[in-house]
């Protein structure tokens, strides 16, 4: 039912007042054409020196800043009406959600549960992984005493990393709906393309897991040996009926639908060979980090004025190119469907490049605009991305 958004957001306000059975709060997605200030805000009572605090954890797409205010100083309609779409409010007694839609109403759901509020504050820094998770010490991150390696140190927190960009995009896609909540009949479907040494791979396995998020993920990589020395990795760990690897091209993949794909620093268009993989499997949400860029540079071989005071220079216009590569992927998955943002990440080993596409499918359709500028720019740069040929012919 529709009610007004005004009453909605009053009434979870006053839900949230009542720190005596609070147990959190939610709020994700973006309203239409509002930005959050956030990703994901979190909200929870905790007991600091006797006395009931409300904490409040920001995540903005890379990082957690947490803050405890006094209840009542904490601006809570301020908060619901600052332009997230989905409000999600646990009290012991039940729950009250409330999704904005886009004359901006109020669809509200009451719903009777128990849920147990857990006052304890300190479990913001808590890593995501526990260093003594023994795939860790089987893809060689840590030793047998459960210890990061010191030249390991780099590989692991890219993987933390990592998990710190995934889990909140996941948990709010599965909170709003974008994803189907994982049961064991119907697990969490993860996708690995280009997986390498598989460090990612196990990563999303095992965080998920010690998560209880039900989850079967394929590993896909050219390389033979990779196969073996993953397949291997998950036998001793005795995974191997919840993660599997393949020897295959991405693009000639026999791996069929995912609700979640990644692909980091896949080679050249390799992550464009992902990226359609994953939008023509029905993939919910997909982070692809892209390695080195060639083939547009290649394409881009008339400048348009005034833009050679940027590409005269070897330097500038390699950068420019991988810019413009990026740009354009991520501006195709939202011409396709996706609400897709870049955010930073930490490089890999072999890569200088620290950049990730992160992109949640909405299916809405795209607005003239968008379609009107992606036209523009291809035609003043006379380049067709290898993403279009993959994606826009069709
Ligand atoms: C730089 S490594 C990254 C490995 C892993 N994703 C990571 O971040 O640790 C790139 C991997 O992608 C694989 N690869 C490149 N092109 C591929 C393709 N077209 N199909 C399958 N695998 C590919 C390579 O064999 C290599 O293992």
């Amino acid at each position: 039912m529709t009610t007004e958004l005004i009453d909605a957001f009053d009434e979870a306000s006053k839900v949230i007042g009542r720190t005596e059975t609070l147990v959190r709060v939610v709020l994700s997605g973006a309203r239409r054409n509002m930005t959050p200030a956030a990703v994901r805000i979190d909200i929870r009572p905790v007991l600091i020196k006797d006395k009931v605090l409300l904490q409040v954890s920001q995540n903005d797409g890379r990082q957690t800043t947490t803050k405890n205010y006094v209840p009542k100083e904490l601006k809570v309609l301020e908060l619901l009406e600052s332009g997230f779409s989905n409000v999600l409010v646990e009290h012991t007694d039940g729950s009250l959600s409330i999704r904005v839609t886009k004359k901006n109403g109020a669809l509200v759901r009451r719903d009777k549960g128990e849920n147990l509020q857990q006052l304890d504050h300190d479990q913001s820094k808590k890593r995501l992984l526990d260093t003594s998770d023994p795939f860790l010490r089987e893809v060689g991150i840590a030793d047998a005493g459960g210890k990061i390696k010191p030249t390991r140190q780099d590989k692991y927190k890219q993987v933390e990393e990592f998990l710190r960009l995934l889990a909140p995009t996941l948990i709010a896609a599965i909170e709003v709906g974008h994803i189907h909540k994982p049961t064991i009949s119907e697990p969490l479907r993860v996708v690995d393309l280009g997986c390498g040494n598989a460090y990612l791979t196990f990563a999303a396995h095992q965080y998920l897991a010690s998560k209880n998020i039900p989850v079967q993920v394929v590993g896909i990589d050219v390389r033979p040996d990779s196969r073996k020395r993953n397949a291997d990795i998950a036998e001793r760990l005795g995974i191997n009926s919840t993660i599997e690897f393949r020897a295959e091209e991405i693009s000639q993949s026999t791996a069929k639908g995912a609700d979640v794909v990644i692909a980091l620093h896949a080679c050249d268009t390799a992550t464009d060979d992902a990226i359609e993989w994953a939008v023509k499997n029905n993939a919910k949400l997909i982070l692809v980090a892209p390695c080195c860029h060639h083939e547009l540079q290649t394409q881009m071989v008339a400048s348009p004025e005034p833009w050679q005071i940027v590409t005269k220079y070897g330097l500038l216009n390699e950068r420019f190119a991988d810019l413009l590569t990026d740009a354009l992927r991520a501006h195709i998955l939202k011409l396709v469907g996706y609400r897709s943002e870049v955010i930073e990440f930490v490089g890999g080993e072999h890569t200088p490049r620290n950049l990730m596409i992160r992109a949640v499918k909405t299916g809405a359709t795209p607005n003239a605009e968008d379609l009107k500028r992606y036209e523009e720019m291809v035609q003043l740069w006379k380049i067709k991305p290898a993403l279009a040929q993959r994606l826009l012919d069709e």
